[in-house]
């Protein structure tokens, strides 16, 4: 292992010149073109700008499920670049909380399953895997809805599920598309407070990606994305 600085070691993603395309009808269109950035690990930031300027696109990078086209990131002071697609699975696993605008919930499995998904992947027993699921769910307000299916819950509900399921790994860091788009200004609140004890207690990074004002108005950092790069 290299000797990192301690200025390097306190970073959780360093992003240097980063680009990415999409292929589109033979043709590729640019949608990142040169975004560099430095996130501290336990940080709260919020990533800004209008519909289609490429805010999904960033946390999917960060979130190590697409590569970018040029450029490189690093995480926690480690190069990801040229990882396999198994290695970043496991990184992602054991790192990433992703909460996507969609949730991707299972539909056969329940409120409590869905939530603890990724427990067993990292080591827990199911009774320890429950204990802890039951917390976090309690404290997003689901307790009651545990052995519920998703069909069978609100919209707000369903986000607060996919919430669960990231917040449960404990990981260095959650992504999350618009997390509070379904929520009551109220629920939204509870959500906040929420990831804010488990920043206090783990030192977890939040990068959400949002047009929420509110949700906007905690964040340490926004960072303000207009033409394929970013402003703060
Ligand atoms: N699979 C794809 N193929 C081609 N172009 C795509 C694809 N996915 C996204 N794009 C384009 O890339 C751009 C950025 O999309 P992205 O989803 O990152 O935007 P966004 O900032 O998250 O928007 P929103 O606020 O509406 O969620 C858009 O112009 C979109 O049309
Ligand atoms: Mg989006």
């Amino acid at each position: 292992m290299l000797p990192y600085t301690m200025s390097t070691m306190s970073l959780l993603y360093k992003l240097d010149n980063i680009e990415y395309s999409y292929d589109w009808n033979h043709q590729k269109v640019p949608v990142l073109k040169g975004v560099s950035l430095d996130i501290e690990k336990s940080s709260f930031v919020c990533i800004v700008g209008p519909s289609g300027v490429g805010k999904t696109t960033l946390l999917n990078l960060i979130g190590f499920i697409e590569s970018p086209t040029k450029g490189k990131i690093d995480f926690c002071g480690s190069s990801t670049a040229g990882l396999s697609e198994s290695e970043k699975e496991i990184l992602r696993l054991k790192n990433v909380g992703f909460v996507f605008q969609a949730f991707y919930l299972i539909p056969t499995l329940t409120v409590l399953e869905n939530a603890s998904y990724f427990l067993p992947s990292l080591g827990y027993k199911k009774e320890q895997a429950n204990k802890w699921t039951l917390e976090i769910l309690d404290l997003l307000g689901l307790a009651d809805h545990c052995h519920k299916k998703p069909l069978e819950l609100s919209g707000g509900q369903r986000q607060r599920v996919a919430i669960a399921r990231a917040m449960v790994k404990k990981p260095q860091v959650i992504l999350a598309d618009e997390p509070t788009a379904n929520l009551d200004s109220v629920t939204a609140d509870k959500i906040i407070s929420a990831f804010q004890e488990l920043q206090k207690a783990e030192g977890t990074s939040f990068i959400f990606a949002t047009h929420d004002s509110h949700l906007v108005n905690y964040a340490k950092r926004v960072i303000q994305m207009k033409d394929g790069l970013i402003h703060e």
